[in-house]
């Protein structure tokens, strides 16, 4: 392993945006009258916002045509967007603003690649905006995890090859991802089961034995 850059993952893994997805999508799912719940949400993780639809409305009794596929996708991004406009600097806790300061000062170079279109305005929020060395996200990809490409990208944009770089993730579909890029695969929360990962952390700042 000569890893000279880390790519993080950010809902689930920097801050805990993944608990909105899921208040969000419950909403929109509960006013649909299709059974949402968290084994389901588990299956979100790291997959786009119009992906995540699809896999919500196998739960559907019927149907549903392409606008109003968009009109749902737009209320549940609404929703979504109301919790996370009341996020603060404090939701990113200590334990993972000190790790992340501490590998920096390794000299490593720090990137974000995440599926979210909203990345942009989560890490404002959180005042994260300039601290990585790139973001990569779903404003730059065509296809979303288990793809690699949003780590192609990051590990583009930091200037080194896939096998220099590392990927956080919570997601299975993101340990997919950084596998098929050629990425070392480092696993946490609900990915930390998923036998293709590389390394397993029991905590944020595990990261500091690996790297
Ligand atoms: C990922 C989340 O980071 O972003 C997924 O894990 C989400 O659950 C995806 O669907 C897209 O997010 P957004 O903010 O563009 O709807
Ligand atoms: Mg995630």
């Amino acid at each position: 392993m000569n890893t000279k850059g880390i790519i993080f993952d950010l809902d689930g893994v920097i801050v805990f945006t993944d608990k909105f997805h899921y208040l969000a999508w419950k909403a929109v799912s509960d006013e649909l009258g299709i059974y949402f719940d968290e084994k389901i949400n588990n299956r979100l993780r790291g997959v786009s916002r119009m992906d995540s639809l699809e896999i919500i409305l196998e739960g559907g009794k019927r149907e549903y045509s392409e606008n109003e596929k968009i009109e749902i996708a737009e209320k549940k991004n609404e929703i979504y967007k109301g919790y996370l406009s009341k996020m603060t600097p404090s939701d990113v806790s200590d334990e993972v603003r000190k790790t992340l300061t501490e590998l920096k000062k390794r000299g490593y170079l720090l990137a974000i690649g995440s599926s979210s279109k909203n990345t942009k305005y989560i890490l404002e929020r959180v005042a994260l905006s300039d601290f990585f060395d790139a973001v990569s996200d779903g404003t730059n990809i065509k296809k979303s995890k288990p793809d690699p490409e949003v780590f192609l990208k990051a590990a583009e944009f930091i200037k080194l090859s896939p096998c220099e770089c590392a990927v956080i993730e919570d997601a299975f579909a993101g340990i997919d991802a950084a596998k098929s890029g050629g990425m070392t695969a480092v696993a946490i929360g609900d990915a930390a089961s998923y036998e293709k990962a590389d390394i397993v952390l029991g905590t944020f700042s595990d990261l500091l034995k690996h790297f």
